[in-house]
């Protein structure tokens, strides 16, 4: 009797938890696992303050040195001057891909609908290859968003593109 008892239990709980994996199966299903498009309601004040989290403020001293460090081997800071890649100057706000006699890769062409603000520098800064598949820019990234804070913060200092009425021509 003990046994069929056991035997009873044994296929309860295999019963069981294979129901439970079909209606875990079933529900992963249906409701994707990704972040809501919009969240279903908002406090306040909060997406601003997560915003200011994730673009701290830099440190455009520190961010000149990184500058040199990291990107001076293939970019210039003044208007006009090209080399690996485009010329920097006014780079935040600029629209993308937009030094006309720069060529850039379709990639980044793609994008020219779009113009630099920080977040998009960000993004870029922390993996090239990721915000633009494809992209000429070899440089891995930089992880730490600290640097890449001092960073934009050096790039402001380059003029803002919002200043200029138009572009410089050369
Ligand atoms: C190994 C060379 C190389 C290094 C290092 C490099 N870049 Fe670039 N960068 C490029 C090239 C090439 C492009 C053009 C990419 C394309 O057309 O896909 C580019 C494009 C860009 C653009 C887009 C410009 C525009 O007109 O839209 C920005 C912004 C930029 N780089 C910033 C930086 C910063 C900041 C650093 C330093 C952290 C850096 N790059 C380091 C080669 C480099």
């Amino acid at each position: 009797m003990k046994s069929i008892f056991l035997n009873r239990l044994g296929a309860a709980v295999v019963l069981s938890l294979g129901m439970a994996g079909v209606s875990w199966a079933a529900g992963s299903a249906v409701v994707p696992d990704t972040a809501p498009a919009h969240p279903a309601f908002s406090v306040p004040g909060m997406e601003k303050a997560s915003a200011e989290v994730a673009l701290k403020k830099g440190n455009a001293e520190r961010g000149a040195v990184l500058a040199q460090q990291f990107c001076g081997i293939c970019h210039q800071f003044k208007a006009g001057q090209e080399s690996v890649g485009p010329d920097l100057a006014g780079i935040a706000g600029r629209k993308i891909a937009s030094v006309t006699v720069y060529s850039y890769s379709p990639a980044l062409v793609a994008l020219n609908n779009q113009s630099w603000t920080d977040q998009k520098l960000s993004d870029w800064l922390t993996s090239p290859m990721h915000f633009a598949p494809g992209t000429r820019m070899s440089f891995p990234g930089l992880p730490s968003a600290d640097q890449r804070a001092d960073l934009i913060a050096f790039l402001h200092t380059l003029g803002h593109a919002d200043e200029k009425a138009s572009p410089p021509a050369q």
